[in-house]
């Protein structure tokens, strides 16, 4: 595997001047506001998305001003999904640390969240940038969607990989889609082009949420973030679907009723979880991962090899690898 140096290697320069260009955009002058985006950017994530878009830039040439924007709009706005999303979820850790409605309590990251949309939004329409505004609006919308069609589908218990892929799509691959696109766009690429590293990043948007999914299997490694919470949260993933199609009606009726009524039990969640494993789950969604991984490879190949198309093999390669 490519290491994190390598990877970054073509745009090495860009992602340091990224860093002092996103702690500008998020700050306050209220005092708040202030404190909590301190305590926002101390904690940064993996970065993972202006990654894509950088490099997805840098592919067709020089990384340009547009470029830069729309990486700090996509981590701005991606912050601040993750912020509502720790509310939704009800989650108390987030990136190794407590999450923000854990410290400041559910009022607050409401409004956090909001505040950080709002900033990227502005920080685009301040640079004129209107068609990186309609590529990342799009991507809201679908996320928005995305997480409202889990919660209602949390209620009921037996839906179909299809669902569950619509989901993800939404809720995750869309963003990172739109990284892709909006790098191709902002090297002024032609609408096939955008459409088709759109393509790519949705792929891979896919493969990086089941990867996210199977974290929350975990084995008790440290990944910055509770595991076992989507079972607590009757959140339905790859694993216990393909499981609950493979087990017997028996088992499949006491999975269904362990995680609608007796979700917050330790032990019936851990019980649960052997059950994922046992029959499969783990290992199928495992195989629909790299099945993803493999389809966004040769969606990237129809570009002309060069650094920046091996950096994101690389990165590819780690949304399926990473340890956190
Ligand atoms: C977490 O995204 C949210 C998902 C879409 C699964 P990341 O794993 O990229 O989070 P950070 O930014 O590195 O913390
Ligand atoms: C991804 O879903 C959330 C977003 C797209 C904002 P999860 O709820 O699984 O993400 P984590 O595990 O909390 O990071
Ligand atoms: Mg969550
Ligand atoms: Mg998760």
């Amino acid at each position: 595997m490519m290491t994190m140096e390598q990877i970054q290697r073509p745009i090495a320069a860009e992602m340091l001047a990224f860093e002092p260009h996103f702690r500008e955009a998020m700050r306050s002058r209220a005092a708040l506001l202030d404190r909590i985006m301190h305590y926002i950017v101390k904690r940064k994530g993996k970065q993972m998305r202006p990654m894509f878009t950088l490099l997805s830039a840098r592919l067709f040439g020089p990384v340009t001003e547009s470029a830069f924007t729309a990486a700090s709009l996509i981590e701005l706005l991606h912050t601040a999904t993750l912020v509502h999303d720790d509310v939704v979820d009800g989650s108390p850790m987030r990136r190794g640390f407590f999450s923000i409605n854990a410290l400041w309590k559910n009022k607050i990251a409401v409004l956090v969240g909001d505040y950080l949309l709002s900033r990227g939004l502005l920080l685009a329409v301040d640079k004129g940038e209107f068609e990186l505004l309609r590529i990342v609006s799009h991507a809201v919308r679908e996320m928005s969607e995305g997480e409202l069609l889990q919660l209602e589908k949390s209620r009921n218990l037996n839906f179909s990989e299809e669902v569950y892929f619509t989901i993800i799509r939404q809720k995750t691959a869309s963003l990172i889609a739109a990284c892709c696109a909006s790098g191709a766009s902002a090297a002024g690429r032609t609408a096939e082009e955008v459409e088709r590293m759109r393509r790519f990043g949705e792929l891979v948007g896919i493969a990086f949420q089941i990867k996210d999914d199977l974290f929350d299997y975990g084995n008790g490694a440290d990944i910055g973030k509770p595991s076992g919470l989507d079972i607590k949260e009757k959140k339905l993933t790859l694993p216990l679907i393909h499981a609950l199609q493979q087990v017997s009606t028996a088992d499949r009726r006491w999975m269904v009723t362990a995680v609608k009524e007796r979700n917050e039990d330790d032990k019936t969640v851990a019980r649960v979880i052997a059950m994922v494993r046992e029959a499969g789950g783990i290992a199928h969604a495992q195989q629909r991962m790299l099945e993803h991984r493999d389809q966004a490879l040769a969606v990237l190949h129809s570009f002309p090899q060069n650094e920046a198309r091996d950096g994101l093999e690389g990165l590819v390669q780690l949304t399926v690898e990473r340890k956190k």
